[in-house]
């Protein structure tokens, strides 16, 4: 079954001789429990095609459906609680509350919904990713690493069916970006999430179960995932669940040894960076007035 599925997907920035075309009529479906890695060069459209697929962007063309449902159907506010309920989003940057501690920062889309966070889940969550020890440190006092595996803690919070991420790595070393890598994967496969990843590392994107290559704007391969008996299996064995957990165990959880920290050149949608400080950019902090949740 399907999780996600775009048709005819086109986006132009700008109009006439400045006109971007920055994705052409892509056709796309990704089924559920599935780990795509979208790779391509700077400037190709993988944001841009992130961005439609959650819904942050509107398309000049073409049609997007999450879990069956039209995105472009849906009025702003009922995107906003779309979106928080089943999409999960990791930037480069992390953009996690200064002045929440980890644990606060981990719930919060939770609270912004009014709902009450699952805890034994986060727990779950949390020992995944090596938490545990660090939920009362306030950001400032993680790593780098540490920091991103708080940003994919708290995009899982909300048990999203979809989790995207836009060059979750691109801040670390190689070694913690294997480690939160494989802690995605195994996060991933643990609750059933399908995950869409961009990454420029051809590396990370072998992790992946399917490589989406993207060319100026045209999704030029979309490789082959298999299904057998409702599973996905990637065209050759699942893996067996042993090897997961001697993977899970050889991720270094502590590695403090965090890259030195990078600020990424303001490379693409400089106006919508512009118009949202990083606090509030991030999709899963957008508040909704809690009685427009009723209107779906
Ligand atoms: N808000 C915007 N306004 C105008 N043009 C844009 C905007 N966002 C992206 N573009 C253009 O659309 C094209 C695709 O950009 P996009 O950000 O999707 O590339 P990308 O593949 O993610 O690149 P990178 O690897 O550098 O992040 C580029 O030519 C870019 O300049
Ligand atoms: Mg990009």
């Amino acid at each position: 079954m399907d999780i996600l599925k775009t048709t005819q997907l086109t986006k132009i920035y700008g109009s006439g001789d400045t006109a971007v075309h920055a994705l052409e009529n892509v056709n796309l479906t990704v089924e559920k429990g599935e780990f795509a890695a979208v790779v391509g060069t700077s400037g190709s459209g993988k944001s841009t095609l992130l961005h439609m697929i959650g819904g942050l962007d509107v398309p000049t063309s073409g049609k997007v459906f999450v879990d069956g449902q039209e995105l472009g159907a849906m009025t702003d506010e009922q995107l906003t609680i779309f979106r928080r309920r089943n999409i999960g989003f990791v930037f480069q940057m992390y953009n996690l509350i200064p002045m929440l501690n980890v644990w606060e920062n981990i719930i919060l889309p939770v609270k912004l919904d009014g709902k009450t966070p699952d805890r034994a889940y986060l727990q779950k969550i949390v020992e995944i990713l090596g938490l545990d020890q660090k939920l009362s440190c306030l950001p400032n006092a993680l790593s780098g690493g540490q920091q991103q595996r708080v940003a994919i803690a708290r995009a899982l919070a909300a048990k999203p069916a979809l989790l995207l991420a836009d060059e979750p790595t691109g801040n670390l070393d190689s070694r913690t970006s294997q480690d939160v890598l494989g802690l995605l994967k195994i996060t991933g496969e643990e609750f059933f999430q399908t995950i869409i990843m961009i990454t420029h590392n051809e590396e990370i994107a072998q992790l992946a179960d399917r490589i989406l290559r993207i060319e100026d704007g045209h999704l030029t391969s979309a490789g082959s995932p298999c299904i057998e008996d409702g599973h996905l299996t990637s065209g050759s064995s699942p893996r067996p669940e042993k090897d997961r957990h001697t993977d899970q165990m050889n991720f270094s959880l502590e590695n403090d040894a965090f890259a030195t920290q990078h600020p990424p050149a303001s490379r693409h949608n400089d106006a919508f960076a512009a118009q949202h400080p990083p606090a509030s950019r991030h999709p899963d902090l957008t508040p909704v007035s809690p009685d427009s949740s009723d209107r779906r």
